[in-house]
């Protein structure tokens, strides 16, 4: 069985036990569908304030809603669409204050204010993006970014 370990410490910290947990959690399984399952569940009851987290897989095309926790949400997002087909398009992290002010935002759950969204990068290819939203604006500042970008580099090695 899985134990979670509440977080603690300072924000570093907490995304370095946060990483070990997943490292933990991913060992020795490759399934993406059970990966990203398992750090949806692990990032959204370990981080306060949230109410979307999960990802979007890359079909050849468009992104397709994968395994998340929260609200049923959007299912096709076009590359270069909202904030995660940005994401996608351009291969860099999107951090969103306020998804009111940007342009093109898909709004899946009303209640998200603030967004963060990192690109699933495997050599050259997009595997998809993985979304967290935050029903409080400017939910996530450059650390909340790094300790995620880690996250997610984790579930793309997991794969490997
Ligand atoms: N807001 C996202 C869509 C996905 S949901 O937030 C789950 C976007 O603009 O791409």
């Amino acid at each position: 069985m899985f134990q979670s370990a509440a977080l603690s410490g300072s924000k570093a910290e907490q995304y370095a036990e946060l990483a070990a947990q997943a490292r933990g959690l991913l060992a020795g399984e490759r399934d993406r569908i059970a990966n990203a399952a398992n750090l949806s569940a692990l990032v959204y009851h370990a981080l306060p304030g949230l109410n979307w987290v999960g990802f979007y897989f890359h079909d050849g095309h468009e992104l397709v809603v994968g395994p998340f926790q929260g609200q049923p949400a959007c299912v096709r997002i076009p590359l270069g669409k909202g904030v995660c087909g940005t994401a996608a398009a351009t291969r860099q992290t999107q951090r969103v204050d306020d998804v009111h002010a940007f342009p093109g935002h898909i709004a899946c759950d009303a209640a998200s204010r603030s967004e963060l969204v990192v690109p699933l990068l495997a050599g050259d290819a997009v595997l998809g993006v993985f979304d967290l939203d935050s029903p409080e604006p400017g939910r996530f500042d450059a650390e909340d970014q790094q300790g995620l970008e880690a996250i997610a580099r984790l579930f793309v090695e997991s794969l490997a």
